[in-house]
């Protein structure tokens, strides 16, 4: 799961707390009282095994640890990922394998930025920090590498810049000149875009100042095309320099370091496989993302559903295979996104091209629904499903009406298999966004991260898994999450096990609907 996922560009992140760790992670064993033979109610659920699931987990960690312990796009650890799964799903199956390369930039810095401004000779270094609360500026995603070698004129864009003619108007005229702007009614892309295409030599957004919580740098996300260096201060800084800069007696310069560590985009590959059966104009998507952050091989986050997503494809290629196994009427479409972590663009990528296809079973209304599976392994697990009514309200209703029949779905398998479960909220940070917001309906499973396992919480899944499941609360789910410890170690099997289960019972459930459609949007 991506950490900091933006979805209006802007958004003020709460501070993140320092992450104490209470315990230290440990595999789970399976608990036999459940492994005891239980109706799954699906065949797929019982020909899928976690031993699978779990071989592939440790290669995960093996490729990672070989890698310089990370599988992150654009890495050796990254493309091996790939690979194997290319190479598994290829001798283990029949069903056709696309591989789908996109270029991608990364915007990691090589140093932190440093921002000096001079108003009348007076040079004031500014201060910076990791955590923007502390900051009085902070730096920008996708912004280009700055290297001034002297102070550069500001020039305040009036209206802030979100018309063509605020650009024409500025004085002195902007081209060559830092842009300083302040956020207004239009996203920051919109503003960034236009000060592209005047030749700004680089752009200093500011924040309004209008609440309480429009006084910090705000926290902001440029499109990965974007094409000068940015920075985003604090309503203080910005106002005192706009007010110097708008001051025609006053000499206003700023001079901006910000390098970063790898400039140029590279290739990253999408993975999906489609059954060779089933109508492709009512397609099932079912994906997880396959790189992990820089800091830590990714095991949870996302070996745990990208390994699932292998055991549920093979397992349902060797079903294929046998007479007793009907097909199914809808075609099923396994994918591995690459580049989750640097902002889901790997199915970001995807949904844009499957929006623009005219190509029948690649068109975004081939696609009836899109199941998501980011980190299903967590440690102090919880049984969580995303509720399909907190999917933005501009999203398009029959999306909320289907992403919560198959929240319902989800939970009902909990339910019939008495074992506890939660609602959680779409967040918005995982390859489920991009289809949501074209109106694709979705669901999936999560296991927790960095929230917080409370002590209710604790106490309601003490009450149906027996009182030595929870003995600690007010921990992490992932004491590990985006961590170097985010290891085999760090997967609870048991819940591993259950969470393998559930999907796909509720694969095959979908998949074996009469009318999908009609059951999607019929309410209940
Ligand atoms: C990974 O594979 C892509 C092709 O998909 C290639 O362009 C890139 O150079 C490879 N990266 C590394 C680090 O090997
Ligand atoms: C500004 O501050 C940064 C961080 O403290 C420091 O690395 C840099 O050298 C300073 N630059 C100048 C010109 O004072
Ligand atoms: C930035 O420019 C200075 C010269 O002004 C140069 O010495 C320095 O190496 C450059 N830094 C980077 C990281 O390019
Ligand atoms: C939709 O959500 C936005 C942001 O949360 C809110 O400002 C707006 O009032 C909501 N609109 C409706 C119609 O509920």
């Amino acid at each position: 799961m991506v950490e900091h996922f933006i979805t209006t560009v802007l958004i003020v992140f709460l501070i993140h707390a320092t992450c104490f760790h209470l315990f230290t992670a440990k595999s789970v064993p399976i608990d036999d009282r459940h492994r005891s033979k239980q109706y799954l109610g699906s065949t797929l659920a019982e020909s899928v095994q976690i031993d699978e699931a779990m071989t592939h987990l440790k290669e995960l960690e093996r490729i990672a640890m070989a890698n310089n312990g990370n599988r992150a796009a654009g890495t050796t650890g990254f493309n091996q990922t790939l690979d194997y799964l290319v190479k598994y799903l290829s001798t283990h199956t029949n069903f056709k394998i696309t591989k789908t390369d996109f270029h991608v930039r990364d915007s990691k810095l090589k140093y932190d930025p440093v921002l000096l401004s001079s108003i009348d000779g007076t040079i004031t270094n500014h201060t910076y920090s990791k955590d923007y609360s502390e900051a009085e500026f902070f730096r920008v995603r996708y912004s280009k590498s700055a290297n001034f070698s002297s102070f550069i004129p500001v020039t305040v864009i009036p209206n802030s810049g979100c018309f063509e003619a605020d650009w024409i108007q500025a004085n002195p005229p902007i081209s060559g000149h830092v842009a300083l702007v302040k956020r207004g009614a239009c996203t920051f892309i919109e503003q960034s875009t236009l000060a592209a295409k005047f030749n700004g030599a680089a752009l200093l957004l500011y924040n309004d100042g209008t609440s309480p919580n429009h006084m910090l740098p705000m926290v902001v996300d440029m499109a990965q095309s974007y094409a000068i260096p940015a920075l985003s201060l604090s309503y203080d800084l910005g106002e005192r320099l706009a007010n110097a800069a708008r001051n025609p007696w006053k000499m206003v310069g700023v001079r901006i370091t910000n390098i970063l560590l790898n400039e140029e985009s590279f290739a990253v590959g999408n993975i999906c496989v489609d059954t060779p059966t089933g109508d492709p104009t009512q397609t099932i998507v079912v994906g997880s993302h396959s790189d992990s952050v820089y800091s830590g091989p990714g095991i949870n986050d996302d070996g745990s559903g990208s390994a699932a997503n292998l055991a549920w494809t093979v397992a349902l290629a060797r079903l294929f295979q046998t007479s007793t196994y009907a097909k199914y009427k809808y075609r099923l479409r396994f994918c591995w996104w690459g580049a989750e972590e640097n902002g889901i663009l790997g199915s970001k990528y995807h949904v844009a091209q499957a929006k623009q296809s005219t190509v029948v079973g690649e068109r975004l209304i081939d696609y009836v629904a899109y199941l998501n599976f980011d980190m299903i392994g967590s440690t102090n697990f919880q049984f969580a499903t995303y509720d399909g009514r907190t999917a933005n309200n501009d999203t398009l209703p029959s999306a909320i009406v289907g992403s919560y029949k198959i929240s319902q779905a989800f939970r009902d398998w909990f339910i019939q298999q008495n074992l506890p479960w939660d609602f959680v909220e779409f967040g918005y940070g995982s390859d489920y966004a991009p289809f949501l917001i074209e109106g694709v309906p979705v669901g999936g499973l999560y296991s927790g991260s960095d929230d917080i396992r409370t002590q209710e919480e604790c106490d309601r899944y003490n009450q149906l898994l027996g009182p030595d499941h929870c003995t600690v609360a007010n921990v992490e789910h992932d004491p590990c999450y985006h961590e170097d410890c985010d290891t085999v170690e760090n997967i609870n099997v048991f819940a591993y096990d259950k969470m393998i289960k559930a999907a796909a019972s509720t694969i095959e459930n979908l998949a074996r609907q009469p009318d999908l459609k009609s059951w999607l949007y019929s309410s209940t």
